[in-house]
């Protein structure tokens, strides 16, 4: 059975170690918060126990997926793994420091993916002595239902590397797309400046929060409004993503709403914290 480490166990994280159990991969969680850790478990067990009620997979199988993924708070033990997905906060220092680290810890020729939303592949390669190995894996939020996965090369990224992980994408069943290493990829760019602009929309009186999400999705057919959406991905994330478009690019059109800096300075990160543009 393959050994798939995942560090960060945070939403994204979580997901990846459940959709990659189910894909038949023995799957090592870590994260350096013990209480992120021990919360990832739970959602594995709560959503496993909705499968089980609803009659999508029985207690053997349930017990099976669970055994599957181990949760540490030490990375050493990815010297097990046969590749690495990597899911920590979207902040190009803590990557790097997450890359160095395995990059020492992990077999030679072991693939290191980051599922960064925006940040530069070719910078986090180049932290580590094997930047041939080292892609981006941009899995969506949440996992099992989002069909897509963009695949992103860094400069020294070879086609070896990206032909591995294509693979491994197709076998997982998911389509994938291969975007260019610039700022936010192909999916964030588009998102985030229209996220950002139903933010500007409130700042400045256009319209209430249910307003403008029921404009978006009633009016152009959008499954979620953008401040809904922006409750789910986390506005630290919308924030640390739309930062890296306007330094990226230097371009004033994606220059963050002040109302979005002004909730994440005061925690209020979304769903996940329980208060964002809703209240959860
Ligand atoms: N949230 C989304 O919708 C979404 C979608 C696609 C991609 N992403 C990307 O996935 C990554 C993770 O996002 P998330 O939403 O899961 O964030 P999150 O805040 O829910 O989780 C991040 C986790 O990383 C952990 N962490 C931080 N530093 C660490 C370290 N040095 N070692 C181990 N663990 C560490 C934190 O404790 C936390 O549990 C980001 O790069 C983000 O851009 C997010």
């Amino acid at each position: 059975m393959e050994v798939l480490g995942i560090v960060g166990a945070g939403i994204m994280g979580s997901d990846l170690a459940m959709f990659f159990a189910e894909s038949g991969y023995r799957v090592i969680l870590n994260d350096r918060d013990a209480y992120r850790l021990a919360a990832a478990r739970e959602k594995i067990h709560d959503r496993l126990t909705g499968y089980e009620r609803k009659g999508r997979l029985d207690a053997m199988r349930m017990a099976e997926l669970e055994s599957h993924v181990e949760t540490r708070e030490n990375l050493e033990t990815f010297s097990e793994a046969d590749i690495v997905i990597e899911c920590v906060t979207e902040d190009l220092g803590i990557k790097k420091e997450v890359f160095v680290e395995l990059d020492r810890i992990c077999r030679p020729g072991v693939i290191l993916a980051s599922n960064t939303s925006s940040k530069s592949i070719t910078a986090i390669a180049a932290a580590t002595k094997r930047p041939e190995s080292v892609i981006g894996l941009h899995f969506m939020n949440p996992v099992r239902a989002m069909r897509l996965v963009e695949i992103i090369c860094g400069l020294a990224t070879t086609r070896e590397t990206f032909e591995t992980v294509k693979q491994i994408v197709k076998k997982a069943g998911k389509e994938y797309v291969e975007s260019r290493d610039y700022p936010g990829f192909i999916a964030n760019r588009i998102l985030m400046p229209m996220i950002n602009e139903a933010i500007f929309a409130l700042y400045e009186g256009a319209g209430t929060v249910e307003a403008i999400d029921k404009v978006m999705k009633l009016g152009m057919n959008q499954p979620m409004g953008p401040l809904e959406l922006a409750d789910m991905v986390g506005l630290d994330i919308v924030l640390a993503i739309l930062d890296e478009l306007y330094k990226g690019f230097g371009d004033t059109k994606y220059r963050p709403c002040p109302l979005l800096k002004k909730y994440v300075a005061a925690g209020y990160q979304g769903r996940k914290s329980g208060r964002g543009f809703y209240t959860y």
